[in-house]
This record gives C-alpha cells, sequence and structure tokens, in this order.
C-alpha cells in the first residue's frame, strides 16, 4: 500500500507500533481537559503525525477477531481525537492480515475507527491464511494493495468525497459536539476546541 501511494506521487513514512512504546489508556481523562495525555511514551509524537498528515493508513494482523493490543492502545489513547473529531478532511484506508478468516469483521472496526477521528475512509483489503508474511495469491493480493494505497493518495489529491459516509460522520460530530458540551466544566479543552469550530 505504501508503494502505491508513492506511485500515485505521495510521501510516505511508517511508523511501526511493534517498535513504538504506547501504554494503555489510564482512564483519567486528563486528556479531555488538556488536549495531553499524562502518559510520557510515543503517543504524543504519533498523533502529532496523524494531525500533520493528509492521509493515514492503520494496519494490523487479526488478533483474537480485532486488532492488536499494540494498535487497539494507540486508539485508546485517541479518544481526545474522537472527541473533537480532528482528523476531518483527512482520509484513511485500512489493511488487515488473519491467519484464519473474519476479515471483513476485522477492517470494518478499522473503517470505523477512521471514520469516527473524523476522517473519510477510502476502505480496506484483507488476506485471509496469512502466516510468516506468506499470503495466498500473493500477486493479486499486493496488486489489490499498491491500487488502494494509489486510490488514497489519489482520493487526498482530487479532494474526493465518499457521500455514503456523510451521514455517519455528520451525525457522529453532532454527538461528540453535544457530549463535550455536557461535559463543558469538566473538559474544557474539548470544549474550548469545539468553540473554535464555531
Ligand atoms: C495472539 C494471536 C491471535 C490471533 N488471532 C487470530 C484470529 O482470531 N483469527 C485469525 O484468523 N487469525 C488469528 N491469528 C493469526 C494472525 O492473524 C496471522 O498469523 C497473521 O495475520 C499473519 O501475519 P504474519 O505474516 O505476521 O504471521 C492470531 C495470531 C496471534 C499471534
Amino acid at each position: 500500500m505504501l508503494t502505491g501511494v508513492q506511485q500515485a506521487g505521495g510521501e510516505v513514512e511508517l511508523v511501526s507500533l511493534a517498535e513504538s512504546k504506547v501504554q494503555p489508556c489510564v482512564s483519567c481523562y486528563a486528556c479531555h481537559k488538556t488536549g495531553t495525555c499524562v502518559l510520557k511514551d510515543d503517543f504524543e509524537e504519533i498523533s502529532a503525525k496523524l494531525h500533520a498528515c493528509d492521509g493515514f493508513i492503520f494496519a494490523s494482523p487479526n488478533y483474537i477477531h480485532s486488532v492488536t493490543a499494540q494498535l487497539k492502545a494507540l486508539f485508546d489513547r485517541s479518544a481526545c481525537i474522537i472527541h473533537c473529531v480532528a482528523l476531518a478532511g483527512k482520509y484513511g484506508a485500512v489493511v488487515e492480515t488473519s491467519g484464519g478468516g473474519e476479515d471483513a469483521d476485522v477492517l470494518k472496526y478499522m473503517e470505523h475507527v477512521v471514520n469516527i477521528l473524523g476522517a473519510q475512509s477510502v476502505g480496506g483489503i484483507g488476506s485471509p491464511v496469512a502466516g510468516c508474511r506468506l499470503f495466498p495469491d500473493e500477486e493479486k493480493l499486493f496488486d489489490q494493495a499498491r491500487e488502494l494505497g494509489a486510490e488514497l493518495c489519489r482520493s487526498i489529491q482530487e479532494k474526493r468525497r465518499f457521500p455514503e459516509q456523510d451521514d455517519f460522520l455528520n451525525a457522529f460530530s453532532v454527538r461528540m459536539k453535544r457530549l463535550v458540551e455536557f461535559q463543558q466544566k469538566e473538559w474544557t479543552y474539548e470544549y474550548e476546541y469545539w468553540q473554535t469550530k464555531e
């Protein structure tokens, strides 16, 4: 997928969560009040990259019908980004591999996270019966992955709209704004963030 992005003219950066330290959320709610996490690890740097990029790809093997604990920790630590729907205007794509199946369920979950962060999803690609970096019908799969990467890049270049996602994105944004307004005395950073959006 990264090759596809580059072939379509985009620049890429790979962030390996396996080589990063992103600890599990401790539910202190500090990020809602200050916009910053109290845990000192690689999260803020990764968050800054997500805010700075035009598009992003989430990638994970299927671990017990979901994403890895490392990627889930990143999702959990992103609660403030989600409350602010702060990645609106960006584009996301997802990729998953599994030893058996259930690829569609995991891809759907990952695309849902792309949407609740505020971004439009360009799509996802999965490979069942993967293992030890081997994939059935590898040539075709890699072609499809490169094409999805190129689609992500072209979506950014052409500022594409995915109207079928509009209803969800709009309703979710309204829901988050209301939630933050309800908690305005506690979640001061997020409340002020929403005020700047008026
Ligand atoms: C902890 C763990 C949980 C896994 N759970 C599932 C699962 O629920 N369903 C499935 O199809 N494969 C599962 N797998 C298999 C991985 O998805 C598979 O090995 C991986 O996608 C292949 O990538 P690789 O090239 O890194 O080995 C699991 C593997 C591990 C290590």
